[in-house]
């Protein structure tokens, strides 16, 4: 099979007051359909750099300048403002490190997760609420059916965790980003949100990049794994089975 996600020789500029640093220093990976690719590496090593590049998208302050990211048949650097706008919560999607931050504290978060999906067209309301509360369910949220009506405040951190996990994946999305989702969450928390993500990502084998700095917790989860250090490649490598 081909490659769905093609990443080659990625670099990113970080401009500063001394002009520009590159802070991703030719990185390349690729990914098939359904493959899950953990980034582990240090505080600093580029991660959340990288994962933002997969979406088109830089931070303040940092330039995409240069190689290829392509996300099935989207070559991502090379696309507009707008046409990024369309694909971004609908071909690909981003579960950020802190949830709470994501959501607006006066919407249900039913709505919430159904909304871009509307906005890109993807389907009908009642269709979209249908598919939230399978997600829901599929996530292990408790009482799948009315979790939805509640507000984010009304939710705890893990569960929350998992209602932006449904936001990312009603839209089937090409590729799904996770970035250290469950970072902000306590261990056992954590434990149990990653095993809801890893059996929804099987489940409907969706491709992710999944980032983190702790190998113990990708390695469940991930097919391979890239190892960054300062910006670039230190190791690539499949999982080692008995790892998973
Ligand atoms: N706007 C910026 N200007 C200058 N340097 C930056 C900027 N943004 C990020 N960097 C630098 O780029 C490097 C990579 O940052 P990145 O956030 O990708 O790291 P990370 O691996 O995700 O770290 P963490 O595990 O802490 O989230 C860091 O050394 C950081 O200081
Ligand atoms: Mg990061």
């Amino acid at each position: 099979m081909t490659e769905l996600i093609r990443v080659e020789d990625l670099r990113v500029v970080a401009c500063g007051e001394r002009g520009e640093v590159e802070i991703v220093k030719g990185v390349s990976f690729s990914l098939k359909k359904g493959e899950v690719l953990a980034l582990i590496g240090e505080s600093g090593s580029g991660k959340t750099t990288i994962a933002l590049a997969l979406l088109g998208y830089a931070r303040r302050g940092c330039r995409l300048s240069g190689g290829v990211v392509q996300v099935g048949e989207h070559d991502m650097l090379a696309l507009s403002k707008t046409q990024l706008q369309g694909l971004r919560g609908n071909r690909v999607s981003y579960i950020a490190q802190s949830a709470a931050a994501a959501f607006n504290p006066a919407k249900k978060l039913i709505d919430q997760v159904v909304e871009g999906a509307l906005i890109h067209g993807l389907g009908n309301r009642a269709d979209l609420q249908a598919k939230a509360i399978e997600l829901f369910r599929d996530l292990a949220l408790p009482d799948p059916e009315r979790i939805g009506q509640r507000y984010p405040h009304q939710v705890s951190g893990g569960q929350l965790q998992r209602v932006m996990a449904a936001m990312a994946l009603i839209s089937d999305p090409l590729l799904v980003v996770l970035d250290e989702p469950t970072t902000a969450l306590d261990v056992t928390t954590q434990i149990d949100v990653l095993r809801a993500f890893k059996r929804v990502v099987y489940e409907r084998g969706t491709t992710a990049v999944y980032v983190s700095h702790d190998l113990a917790v990708v390695a469940q989860m991930a097919d391979q794994i890239v190892v960054l250090n300062g910006g670039e490649v230190l190791e690539q490598s499949a999982t080692a089975p008995l790892l998973k």
